[in-house]
């Protein structure tokens, strides 16, 4: 199997070769998309919000500039200046779940802007459209429709990506659980832990939105990253975890309603719902395998490759 760095390597479809701006770039997932824009030898400009003095956004500013991004400054002049200033041709956002209404404002900026060929909304989850939200997460999922609905209509060709759960133990309480390690002390399983989701290795999501958004092929397409042997139950990974570090783990059992208990408003209640759509519902089932506007990652990049969540630890 290829590794990704090759498929890096393949040139780019013709149709759209310009500019980047990432909108959330010294965000979790936003980071993995630009150094993966900026790795594919795109150039790639980072739309930087004011007023957020914390060392480690800056520290990723830092990186991400000295490795070729051009850092644009948000309110020195509008987005839509500084997308007809550049020439950008392609905008990705990866704003945070808090944030995800913000988008149809960028919506309007690149419309306005005209030089945009190709816009990314803030997805990278499972298709919002199918998943059957419950509890306090409703609204979230209703968010992200919402900016769905916003991009169609906008006239501008779109992807969306649904790159289903990024590699690591799911914690119900983390919203980015690729950052901890998977417990050392007990599991905590999704129910009876026999639903499979898919779980894509960040920097698989980097590299594969990159090539998707720069695809003729996914114009105006979902498309899906499920690579097969990352397919995986809570309690395969659990096998998988405990025959790494040589010892088992007690596992204590959570039920759909302990977590819609649980959730409150905030990050770790849309992190619950994600769970329990992805992991306990089983929302694989609510893709038919047939859909005009689905594609897979694995028909458009043939060596996709597949990698184990924790094959790095
Ligand atoms: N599949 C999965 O397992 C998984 C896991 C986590 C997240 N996600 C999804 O991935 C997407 C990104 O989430 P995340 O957790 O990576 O986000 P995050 O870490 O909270 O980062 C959000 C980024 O967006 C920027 N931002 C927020 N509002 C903005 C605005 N109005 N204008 C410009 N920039 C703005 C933030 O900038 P500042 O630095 O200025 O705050 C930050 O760079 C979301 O759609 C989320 O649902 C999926």
């Amino acid at each position: 199997m290829a590794p990704a760095q090759d498929l890096l390597q393949e040139p780019l479809p013709p149709r759209c070769s310009g500019a980047a701006l990432i909108v959330g770039a010294t965000g979790y997932i936003g980071r993995f998309v630009a150094e993966a824009c900026l790795d594919s030898g795109l150039e790639t400009f980072i739309l930087v919000r004011p007023g957020n003095a914390c060392p480690e956004r800056a520290a990723a500013v830092d990186a991400l500039r000295q490795k070729g991004a051009v850092v644009v400054e948000e309110g020195r002049k509008s987005v839509e200046a500084a997308l007809r200033a550049h020439g950008v041709e392609v905008v990705i956002s990866v704003m945070g779940g808090a944030s995800i209404l913000d988008q149809l404002g960028l919506i309007k900026a690149i419309r306005a802007a005209g030089t945009v060929k190709r816009f990314l909304p803030s997805e990278f989850g499972h298709d919002v459209d199918r998943a059957r939200p419950v509890g306090a997460g409703l609204r979230f999922y209703e968010e992200k429709r919402r900016v769905r609905r916003a991009a169609e209509a906008s006239g501008v060709p779109y992807t969306f990506i649904c790159c289903n759960s990024i590699a690591g133990w799911p914690y119900y309480d983390s919203t980015h659980p690729s950052e901890l390690p998977p417990p050392l002390d007990r599991f905590q399983i999704y129910g009876d832990g026999t639903v499979r989701a898919f779980f894509v290795a960040g920097s698989d999501i980097g590299k594969f939105t990159i090539k998707a958004a720069y695809d003729a092929r996914s114009i105006n397409k979902i498309v899906h990253f499920r690579p097969a042997c990352n397919l995986l139950s809570t309690n395969e990974m659990a096998s998988l975890w405990e025959s790494k570090i040589g010892r088992t783990l007690p596992r204590v059992t959570l039920s759909a309603n302990d977590l819609i208990a649980m959730a409150a408003d905030g990050i770790s209640s849309r992190r619950m719902i994600f769970i329990i759509d992805c992991i306990m519902i089983n929302c694989r089932g609510h893709h038919p395998r047939e859909h005009s506007r689905f594609t897979d990652a694995r028909h458009l990049y043939k060596r996709l490759p597949d990698r184990f969540p924790h094959r790095r630890t």
